[in-house]
């Protein structure tokens, strides 16, 4: 196992939704004739360890290893997952994931050393008409592209749970200036266009920093970057569920969004009904 300690209560929160879903989605879809793919695309190493200072107050169990998401999926076993695809651009947690996958011999499981990217955008290329996925975006940061969960709300038999990067995004969205070209670019790559976060920025009744031109100002909270990517996702996307779930760190800061989209207009009203119930009572 790799160093993977990360996260706080608000990890094991994350990944009790997850698995709930997964519990329920492989359920209600127990007797239907689709090919039922989970794919993780920022799939860790199968285990991870808390290691908020605060976190010692919340567990226990403070040193305990605990299910990451690629064991929670391949531990459902009412109706489990007929295929498996793990993507990890980090060869040592690939390797852990190996070791996890000798563990379920009986499990179809594919295991990509990719930018879960460019792996995401081949997914959807080989998606076949009788195959449904359940989609895990869980990255550390601001990785995942627009062109990716396009693609997969595009395929119309992929649902995603995409961990929206609150704090890293609006740390690249300066209060008073325009973000430099640098920041700018990733922002066009995660929204998908100018546009889409720059309408966050309004002119401000100060004068720049330099004095001769108006200057600049981002009004609102982080919730506003969130609405704004919430609107994208409803763009594209089939469904999203309504309910908002926001995770803080231990100075209550806003740190992720989780979002359930679903792309297909049959499946749709069901998976929102089990996400959306899950994102209310857990
Ligand atoms: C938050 S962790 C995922 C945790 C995992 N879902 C779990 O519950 O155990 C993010 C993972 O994404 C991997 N990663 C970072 N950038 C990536 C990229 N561009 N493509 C694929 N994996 C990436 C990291 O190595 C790390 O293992």
């Amino acid at each position: 196992m790799t160093d993977m300690s990360f996260g706080g209560p608000w990890t094991k929160e994350k990944l009790e939704i997850l698995e709930r879903y997964l519990d329920a989605y492989t359920t209600a879809l127990k007797n239907q004739p689709f090919h039922l793919i989970y794919v993780d695309a920022f799939a860790g190493e199968g285990s991870w360890r808390p290691n908020t200072p605060y976190a010692s107050e919340d567990y226990g169990d403070f040193e305990e290893i605990r299910d990451g998401s690629s064991r929670i999926a391949l531990k459902i076993e009412d109706k489990p997952f007929d295929r498996f695809v793990f993507i990890e651009k980090d060869l040592s947690r690939c390797e852990s994931l190996r070791e996890l996958q000798q563990e379920f011999p009986h499990r179809s499981i594919e295991i990509n050393n990719e930018d879960a990217n460019e792996a995401l955008i081949s997914f959807c290329d080989t998606l076949e008409n009788h195959e449904r996925a359940v989609v895990f975006l869980d990255p550390f940061a601001t990785q995942v592209s627009w062109e990716s969960v396009a693609r997969l709300a595009g395929t119309k038999k992929a649902d995603c749970w995409i961990l929206f990067p609150l704090s890293a995004i609006a740390r690249q969205m300066p209060r008073n200036q325009d973000p430099p070209d640098a920041w700018a670019a990733n922002l066009d790559r995660v929204f998908g266009g100018r546009n889409y976060w720059r309408d966050l920025y309004r002119t401000s009744p100060q004068l720049s920093m330099f004095g001769d031109e108006p200057g600049l100002e981002r009004p609102g909270g982080s919730g506003r970057i969130a609405d704004n990517y919430r609107v994208r996702l409803e763009e594209v996307f089939e469904q999203v569920a309504p309910t908002r779930r926001i995770f803080r760190n231990s100075r209550n800061s806003p740190m992720f969004e989780l979002f359930f989209a679903a792309s297909n207009p049959r499946g749709a009203p069901i998976a929102i009904t089990i996400a959306d119930h899950i994102l209310k009572h857990w």
